[in-house]
């Protein structure tokens, strides 16, 4: 299947899980519904669902564990969003085209979606079908979920980069910021997804998280450059956002062309991780290609 088509319904398949979802939900606090809604179904990309399923694929796992692992790392995402875009961290208006949370909703509901998306990743871990020998990592999935979105994942990288914003870092400080906050989350995709597998060898599985971590940085990397060269209509985010809050970025440390090679570099050793692996990675290939090349 062409790539492009593959992501289109991969991006199908997870919009109408997590709509099914949210339609179960009684509807006792109908605002915090359609904040949650608003968060999970305004539009996103869908690179960590498409990531899942791309290494879920490659492994023959099954379509019901990756898609419950793709909803629960979507949801963890979508609230991570609406937190980041809150007056007390970027205080941003846009997101994917529309108004942030906070604006279309008030600032008390959208703290509270994030929350609820929070705990709802959990749920779907603990609870959405999976096959049997997926069922049995329910656990262990749930721990590497927690561990990337916490303290030692996504939520550090966010403290960090609240404490450095307006002040000078080091580009190795800057990177770690990058892992934790992005990287994280996009290496948990393939954590999870190997771990369900009862026939990968370690040292491939350790090649494939290795691939993730690089590929996450770069995904940062480029975040970074389209806050500064994107357009605000195509990233559907305001542009020069990062520069307006004086962030630490690659852009702001290293230069546009700095950052540009680092980003190539980078692009190059994920290649290179997929290239060592005993199996066909082309899709894999594009999907780096996707990261580093996006335009929004
Ligand atoms: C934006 O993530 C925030 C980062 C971690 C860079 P995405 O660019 O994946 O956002 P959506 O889900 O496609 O809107
Ligand atoms: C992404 O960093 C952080 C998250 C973990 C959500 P940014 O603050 O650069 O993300 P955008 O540019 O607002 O999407
Ligand atoms: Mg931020
Ligand atoms: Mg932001
Ligand atoms: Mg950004």
């Amino acid at each position: 299947m062409e790539f492009t088509v593959l992501h289109q319904q991969i991006k199908d398949q997870t919009d109408d899980a997590l709509l099914h979802l949210l339609s179960l939900l009684p509807d006792h606090a109908p605002r915090l519904k359609a904040a949650m809604r608003h968060a999970l179904l305004a539009g996103g990309k869908r690179m960590r669902p498409f990531l899942v399923h791309l290494v879920g694929n490659t492994l023959d796992i099954p379509r019901s564990d990756q898609l419950t692992i793709a909803m629960a790392i979507e949801c963890i995402h979508a609230y991570s969003l609406v937190h980041d875009d809150l007056p007390a961290m970027d205080d941003d208006d846009l997101r994917r085209g529309q108004p942030t949370c906070h604006i279309a909703f008030d600032e008390a509901t959208a703290i509270l979606a994030g929350d609820a998306l929070q705990t709802l990743a959990f749920t779907i871990l603990c609870e959405h079908p999976m096959s049997e020998s997926g069922s049995k990592k329910r656990a262990q999935l749930v721990s590497v979920l927690a561990k990337s979105s916490g303290y030692l994942g996504m939520c550090g990288g966010q403290a960090i980069d609240l404490a450095s914003t307006g002040e000078a870092i080091s580009i190795a400080e800057l990177t770690r910021l990058h892992q934790l906050k992005t990287g994280a989350l996009l290496c948990a995709c393939v954590e999870m997804i190997t771990l369900v597998s009862d026939t990968l060898e370690q040292h491939d599985r350790t090649t494939f998280i290795e691939f993730a971590r690089v590929i996450g940085l770069a995904f940062q990397v480029q975040d970074d450059i389209l806050d500064v060269e994107g357009s605000a209509e195509l990233i559907g985010k305001p542009q020069g956002s990062d520069v307006a809050q004086g962030k630490n970025t690659f852009p702001a440390l290293l230069g546009m062309e700095g950052a540009k090679k680092e980003l190539a570099a980078l692009y190059d050793s994920a290649l290179q991780a997929l290239d060592s692996l005993p199996y066909n990675t082309d899709y894999l290939a594009a999907f780096s290609e996707l990261m580093v090349k996006r335009d929004h």
